[in-house]
């Protein structure tokens, strides 16, 4: 009898964006010619910069012919990927890596996702509230975090409850954690953590010889001197963090799919007994067993990144990103919600007017000025009373929506 993995049984399914679909498809038979905006996408709607397309062509034409073509890479990707990562990524920030470091791969989820693999189970893991819930949900689905319960959370996990009271930056834990999710700059809440606070998290992790989980997608967005591009800018943190990031939203890639973790070799854990471990050659195993490489054309479209050509159209292609973010946060700011992030990251996070509950204003939001957003109740509990937004769409629709929301919102 073939038993199947419970833990999955406890996840708390794909409720949200399958709630967002039915209330918008029933807002549209019962509002057939309304023109709905959707400002509730985390995609990128910009195609590819003409650089990426070049590097890109060439790799093809490459694979035509027998002398150039390549089959099966290197598991954790080219040298010529990982040596620009290297000196465009991490130099600049006087962080040194050597090149078995990085580990290229198809996308921060999966990464992100998959990393929890070389720890025990038994390992408590802390993640914020709200949250990214690929982090929650992998470490359900390996037995990590006990069952769910009727206040909305999973009775082993460790919650940082980010809110407007406490800026959105997670309280260390007063109960000793092992692992340690940070998403900076943050997606849902568009807020980041300055090197004063990173510190902190570095000192707790060293400390209670805990890791850091290091998201940091959304890296190229940050706009601010005092919040980090890595956490390695941090003394102390290549002794304790595991760092992600990913081309998606920094070059278009969401569909391209191209990313890297970084994992220095100091960075340990430890073995029952107590004997201490590094994560970098686990890790390694654990991919080359189970993953055989981004393509070689994939690699040489995210290299083309790194060339000045290519390094100035993502730049345009964020600020572009960027300024939506702030005609949004603006134009909200301007009718009295209260709104955070949209500085470091295309994400809007607003305070629902008047204590309305997150689904409220869904539909408020949805039935007066046909514009879809994402209710923040969907990111974990402390979402409630909080809303998503996001500047990834195309500046004609944000400053419609913009407008919208000033004249049609009743608040
Ligand atoms: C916080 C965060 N991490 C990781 C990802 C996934 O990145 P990738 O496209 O590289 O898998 C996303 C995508 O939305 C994200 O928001």
């Amino acid at each position: 009898m073939a038993l199947i993995n419970e833990n999955y049984l406890k996840l708390q399914g794909s409720y949200l964006f399958a709630e967002i679909a039915k209330r918008v498809a029933n807002f549209k038979i019962e509002n057939p010619t309304a023109n709905i905006i959707r400002l509730g996408i985390g995609d990128v709607t910009k195609p590819l910069a003409p650089a990426v397309i070049e590097g890109l062509h060439k790799a093809v034409v490459e694979m035509a012919s027998a002398e150039t073509f390549r089959g099966y890479g290197p598991e954790q990707g080219y040298q010529f990927l990982i040596q620009k990562v290297i000196e465009f990524d991490y130099k600049p920030l006087g962080v040194s890596l050597e090149e078995d470091e990085v580990f290229i791969s198809d996308g921060s989820k999966s990464d992100v996702g998959n990393f929890q693999e070389i720890f025990q189970t038994e390992n408590v893991v802390a993640i914020t509230d709200p949250v990214y819930p690929v982090y929650l949900d992998t470490n359900v689905m390996a037995g990590r975090t006990g069952d769910f319960q009727s206040d909305g959370h999973f009775g082993k996990v460790v919650y940082m409850a980010c809110n407007a009271e406490n800026q959105f930056k997670p309280e260390l834990p007063k109960e000793k954690v092992d692992l340690i999710y940070l998403c900076v700059p943050n997606n849902p809440t568009g807020t980041a953590l300055t090197r004063t606070d990173l510190k902190k998290w570095v000192d707790y992790a060293k400390e209670h010889h805990a890791i850091i989980l290091y998201d940091a997608a959304y890296e190229a967005y940050i706009q601010e001197d005092d919040v980090p591009h890595s956490i390695y800018e941090i003394e102390g943190a290549k002794e304790v963090a595991v760092e992600f990031r990913s081309f998606s939203k920094k070059a278009g890639f969401t569909g391209t799919r191209c990313a890297f973790t970084v994992v220095p070799k100091s960075v340990m854990a430890f073995t029952k007994d107590g004997k201490e471990y590094p994560l970098n050659p686990l890790w390694n195993r654990r991919q080359t067993t189970k993953f055989n490489g981004v393509p070689y054309i994939i690699q040489r479209g995210a290299e083309a990144v790194y060339s000045p050509e290519g390094q100035q159209q993502i730049r345009d292609i964020i600020t572009y990103y960027m300024t939506n973010a702030k005609i949004i946060t603006e134009g909200l700011k301007s009718i009295g919600l209260q709104v955070f992030g949209g500085v470091n990251a295309p994400y809007i996070w607003l305070k629902t007017p008047n204590g309305m509950d997150s689904w409220s204003f869904f539909d408020k939001l949805l039935s007066e000025a046909h514009i879809v957003g994402t209710p923040g109740t969907g990111f974990g509990p402390s979402g409630e009373g909080y809303f998503r937004l996001t500047a990834f769409g195309n500046r004609e629709n944000t400053e419609d929506a913009v407008a919208r929301i000033k004249t049609r919102l009743k608040i």
